[in-house]
């Protein structure tokens, strides 16, 4: 039978993404619309299209010319320009309203707790002095974050007024390589503890299946950088309810057609969520999924925006983890390289480096999601996994010269 056609905009680079094409390539005929020549994705692609994605005429016209049978992006900053131009040409696909409540985060914040689904207070500030009012109301500490960008980029911790005015422009002047938010304001929010997770769902026919519940490993306080992820969660009496509550939330917003990637923390007050990313999860967190159960979750994601049944089959059990890999400093690297031979690390399916010699890497909050490479570990129990990648990581030698602070 002849493969659906998928029209796929933007791809992401090849350390993060090849995973993703590969696997939906082996359920659609991919059509890609990307911005550049086309390089690696090639082996996956049936059809190349050169444009400018965030151009909304010439990607409405591309879609029109093309007329594929379903549209789907994984890059957070075309997740909404994507849904506009589906609704403009008629194509299926997430309700674009829907898609808009899940990228301002103050807007599913505002229709989660108004459904009585997570309940988080926030406000939505302009200026340092709304900021310092919306913190005593909301209670310190606070969280600030741009309304709509991604990667924890600009999210940081605030434990009272003298943190929170340090760190306002660190928030509102975020930007994702030039990108800056898509709405404007800083959102100040209640601080959620506990420990996070997210949890990968595909939702087709009104129905929404969760997946992969990855744990989250976080670093650099009082920013976020997500260091880590291991799958499946270490068990927790809160978690099934919690997922449930995601599952619930899909319902609230009116999301239908898609592969999404939620975040949430296990509150002392009670599970909590941390937003909802409509498109696949980032930092390879499908692929760890697809290692550690066999599910496919980028196959899925292909298979509803084509508007084909998903086949969400397991066929194993393992424990799979990331490790990114951060220098200690802020640097211009030279070298990431693995001590000794890959082969002698059991267990070891990656150790990806992507950045040319002579980039230089800031850490927060200078710069964001400072990762040199990173380490893919499975095993079978999750203490193994653990100690396979803290092997890794010892293993891991990054060569480079200090920079200065600026
Ligand atoms: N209200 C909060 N309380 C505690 N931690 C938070 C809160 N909001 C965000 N975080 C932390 O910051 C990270 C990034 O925030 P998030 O809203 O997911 O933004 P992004 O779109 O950049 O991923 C989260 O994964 C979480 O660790
Ligand atoms: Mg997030």
């Amino acid at each position: 039978m002849r493969k659906r056609r998928l029209l796929v905009v933007g791809s992401g680079g090849q350390p993060f993404r090849e995973y993703a094409l590969a696997a939906m390539s082996r359920r659609v005929e991919i059509v890609l619309a990307i911005d550049s020549e086309i390089s690696w994705q090639q082996p996956y692609v049936g059809e190349y299209h050169r444009v400018d994605p965030h151009d909304p005429v010439a990607l409405e016209e591309l879609v029109r010319r093309v007329a594929p049978d379903g549209l789907l992006t994984y890059d957070e900053l075309l997740v909404e320009p994507v849904a506009q131009v589906a609704a403009v040409a008629g194509v299926p696909y997430t309700d674009v309203e829907a898609v808009r409540r899940c990228k301002d985060k103050s807007a599913l914040r505002a229709l989660l707790a108004e459904a009585g689904v997570s309940p988080v207070r926030f406000a939505v500030a302009f200026t340092e002095q709304e900021a310092v009012r919306a913190a005593e109301e909301i209670g310190y500490p606070v969280v600030l974050k741009p309304r709509a960008l991604g990667g924890s980029i600009g999210v940081v911790q605030a434990a009272d007024e003298k943190q929170l005015l340090a760190s306002f422009a660190v928030a509102a002047d975020a930007n994702s390589d030039g990108t800056v938010s898509a709405h404007a304001g800083v959102l100040i929010e209640e601080y959620l503890d506990g420990p996070e997770y997210s949890v990968d769902c595909v939702t087709w026919e009104g129905t929404t299946v969760p997946l992969i519940v990855a744990e989250k490993e976080l670093g650099f306080p009082p920013y976020f950088e997500e260091i880590g992820h291991i799958v499946p969660a270490a068990p927790h009496p809160d978690l099934a309810a919690a997922v449930e509550m995601v599952v619930r939330a899909h319902a609230v917003v009116g999301l239908d057609r898609l592969a999404s990637h939620s975040e949430f923390k296990l509150t002392s007050r009670g599970p909590r969520i941390v937003e909802i990313n409509v498109r696949l999860g980032g930092d390879l967190i499908p692929y760890l999924g697809q290692l550690s159960s066999g599910i496919d979750v980028p196959g899925a994601a292909a298979d509803v925006a084509v508007g084909q049944q998903p086949d969400l089959s397991q066929d194993r059990s393992l424990v799979a983890s990331i490790g990114m890999i951060y220098p200690e400093y802020d640097i211009r690297l030279e070298s990431v390289a693995l001590r000794g031979d890959a082969a002698d690390h059991v267990g070891l399916e990656r150790f990806t480096t992507f950045l040319p010699a002579g980039t230089d890497v800031r850490l927060p909050p200078q710069g964001f999601l400072s990762r040199v490479g990173f380490a893919i570990v499975t095993d079978e129990t999750r203490e193994g996994c653990r100690r396979r990648l803290e092997a890794v990581r010892a293993a891991v030698v990054i060569e480079g010269a200090p920079l200065a602070a600026r």
